[in-house]
């Protein structure tokens, strides 16, 4: 590209006021699935949050956050204050974030409109109750499902060994957007879900992202020169977790132990932050016959010492637009 592409913008002061949000939530409530920061911020990478009314929170009298609905694209997501979580008042957030997702199809003028929810379940057990709400609400589960995936940092992780030749170093900045993003389109969609020059944007976006560490963005350099794998890791300074997200390696350089090498790299790196955990999500497409591609992202997470938290459901359900 001969020019330089337009800056994508962050969430903005919503994604700011969503990270203190998530993060009390977290620190209440660990066990739980509430989206770490760098995942709030890696949901911005494509401007669909940077509209402020794709988010909206809900205060109590004494001015804190009790509940934050966020609409990204025909994604909705309901997060309650651990000490306020009733069904009520996720119901209260799903109507808000319905009737969003409702208003914008009616301004584009579409005949219907779908909303995909993505709804939490403890490994040890489903929460039944919002299961059946949403089944009596018309919604069907998907084959496919996420597992969140933990890994503690208090002992020393063993050092990453790589193929010869082959290098593992941070992102060297905005001048490398371009390489970056390329890695990651063809780690993840190389059938081409968007463009490279979306990639770039996207790429862009996260450098800008609040929490963003190019010290942690990380990829493994073929002999080539080639960028092989690669993988960004976030931090949530106060209760001292880490994430992955996300982590790829391109096709050609499979199954060489690059994954797992990259990990270990960003392992170490988070635990000498002072992070004293790490979290990582795989997707898993359900029928394991009919794609291996994802599910074999858990071998490589189980290799390096991470061990399931929780299981995460998609449910879906296609509205007949009615204004
Ligand atoms: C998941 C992914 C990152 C693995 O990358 P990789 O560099 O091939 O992983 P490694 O070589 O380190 O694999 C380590 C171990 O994981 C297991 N594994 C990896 N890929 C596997 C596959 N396709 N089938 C079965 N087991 C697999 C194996 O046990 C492997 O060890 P082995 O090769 O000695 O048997 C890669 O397949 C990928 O980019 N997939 C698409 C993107 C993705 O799903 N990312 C994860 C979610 S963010």
């Amino acid at each position: 590209m001969n020019t330089a592409p337009k800056l994508a913008r962050s969430g903005g002061p919503a994604l700011v006021e969503a990270m203190k949000f998530v993060t009390i939530c977290r620190a209440l409530d660990p066990q739980n699935d509430y989206p770490h920061i760098g995942d709030l911020q890696w949901w911005c990478r494509d401007g669909s949050l940077d509209d402020q009314q794709n988010w909206h929170f809900w205060y109590h009298e004494n001015g804190e956050a009790i509940a934050l609905g966020i609409v990204a694209g025909d994604e909705i997501v309901c997060l309650l204050h651990p000490n306020f979580r009733t069904y009520e008042r996720y119901r209260m957030v799903r109507q808000w974030a319905v009737q969003r997702v409702k208003e914008r199809a009616g301004k584009t003028g579409e005949n219907q409109y779908e909303i995909w929810e993505q709804i939490w379940g403890l490994a040890t057990g489903d929460d039944l109750g919002m299961v059946s709400f949403l089944e009596r609400e018309g919604y069907e589960r998907q084959e496919m499902y996420y597992h969140c995936y933990r890994r503690p940092l208090i002992e020393p992780v063993p050092a990453p060994v790589l193929p010869t030749g082959f290098t593992l170093r941070p992102v060297a900045g905005e001048a490398e957007a371009e390489m970056r993003a390329a890695l990651q389109r063809d780690a993840f969609s190389p059938r081409g879900r968007y463009t490279y020059e979306e990639g770039i944007l996207r790429q862009l976006a996260v450098m800008q992202m609040p929490q963003y560490d190019p010290q942690l963005d990380l990829m493994i350099i073929a002999p080539d020169g080639t960028p092989a794998a690669g993988c960004i890791c976030w931090m949530d300074p106060v209760n001292r977790v880490g994430l992955f997200e996300p982590v790829g390696t391109r096709q050609q350089f499979r199954r060489r132990g690059l994954a797992t090498a990259l990990m270990l790299g960003g392992l170490q790196r988070l635990r000498e932050r002072g992070m004293q955990a790490t979290q990582v999500i795989g997707a898993h497409p359900g029928d394991e016959e009919k794609s291996t591609e994802f599910t074999s992202s858990r071998f490589v997470y189980e290799a390096v010492g991470f061990q399931l938290l929780c299981r995460t459901y998609l449910y879906h359900k296609v509205f007949a637009t009615t204004i």
